[in-house]
């Protein structure tokens, strides 16, 4: 098995995601290897710390390759992943004259990502793109599977398209950079793959030898738990690209994690702080309903905390939480619909919650 790369095969349009340390330096190297043309024109959308970190080293070595790139930042933060960011791209690609043949780049996290991705996918009815993550949620999440959206007032993600990226290039070496809060806050989408399908891979993250390692950024562990989580990604989006079934799975603990962000305002608590608590939340219902056993239970939120992660939900009212679970897009003719685990490695999707066993843990 090759640790550097993970395709995702798709009916059309596959892709592979290349994890290389050291790979923001060689950007246009990559560009070379995938076959994209010198002539076309290249806008990469960043944020200003972002770009400041890794811009110059990338047009450096487009020169070397003879890219041409501007390089445009939208500004960072939740609040800005809307339309008006999406406009402000747009206006962008009007000025440096994007064409059909032009190529977005996606360079940053999952908000960079998933707005650049709904400017590639609308752009002159749809251009190529490359997702450059630089956060761990980015890389082992949104920047895989061509989800791309941006926020409408009522909710998150409502304004959005399918649309897969030409590429994903990721560089652990740029986590370096990332605050340790948002790093332990991408652990939650990688422990997210322990539960839903990979069991080896929640057993690797709950040894106390490998857990210092991750969480001291060392290269080799990164890599592991990057991988391990891509490839699970991708056989769920190879099967089920456009979530008709079984990629919903990949949002346990999102439906209790998206009320928490949305009723505690975004900020308060980042994305991955909400789906561990959703985590713990989805968990102990299962317990309650003997779908897994105590024990599973326990270690789950074991996991969570060890890697700094919080599992006690914030108070918030009941009916609040109704009301936002009835608004988010995971609501199927009227049914709220919940992803529960069987065991450590195994989850399924039900239907037939009723609202008193998950409004006792709000207030
Ligand atoms: N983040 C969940 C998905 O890509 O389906």
């Amino acid at each position: 098995m090759n640790k550097n790369k993970i395709l995702v095969p798709l009916s059309n349009n596959s892709y592979e995601v290349t994890i290389k340390e050291g790979l923001i330096n060689s950007v246009g190297e990559e560009l070379n290897r995938i076959g994209i043309n010198k002539d076309r024109k290249i806008l990469i959308v960043s944020n200003e710390e972002i770009s400041n970190l890794f811009g110059e080293k990338i047009l450096y070595n487009f020169k070397k390759y003879n890219y041409h790139a501007e390089i445009f930042n939208i500004k960072a933060g939740e609040s800005y992943k809307n339309l008006a960011s999406l406009s402000d791209i747009y206006n962008t690609a009007f000025e440096v004259g994007l064409d059909r043949n032009s190529l977005m780049i996606a360079l940053g996290g999952g908000i960079v990502g998933d707005v650049t991705g709904f400017a590639a996918a609308t752009w002159l009815r749809g251009i190529e793109y490359i997702q450059i993550p630089t956060t761990l949620l980015s890389m082992v999440d949104s920047s895989v599977g061509g989800k791309t959206a941006v926020n409408h007032p009522k909710g998150k993600n409502l304004i959005g398209a399918f649309y897969q990226p030409k590429a994903v290039f990721i560089d652990p070496e740029t986590l370096l950079t990332l605050p340790t809060k948002e790093f332990k806050a991408g652990m939650a989408e990688v422990i997210k793959y322990g539960i839903i399908k990979d069991r080896v891979l929640f057993e690797y993250l709950e040894s106390e030898k490998n857990r210092d390692k991750i969480l001291n950024l060392d290269n080799e562990s990164l890599i592991q738990i990057i991988n391990k989580s891509i490839q699970t990604k991708a056989c769920i989006v190879s099967e089920d690209e456009k979530e008709n079934g079984i990629r919903a799975i990949l949002n346990y603990g999102h439906s209790f994690g998206h009320v928490i962000e949305n009723l505690c305002g975004y900020g308060e608590y980042l994305h991955g702080e909400a789906i561990s608590i959703g985590m713990k939340i989805a968990g102990d219902i299962a317990k309650e309903k003997n779908l897994w056993l105590k024990e599973d239970a326990l270690r789950q939120n074991n996991l969570i905390e060890s890697y700094g992660l919080p599992t006690k939900p914030p108070k918030i009212k009941k009916n609040e939480v109704i009301k936002i679970l009835m608004g988010d897009k995971k609501v199927r003719n009227g049914k709220m619909r919940f992803i529960l685990p069987r065991k450590i490695g195994e989850v399924d999707i039900f239907n037939d919650i009723e609202e008193s066993q998950f409004l006792k843990y709000f207030d």
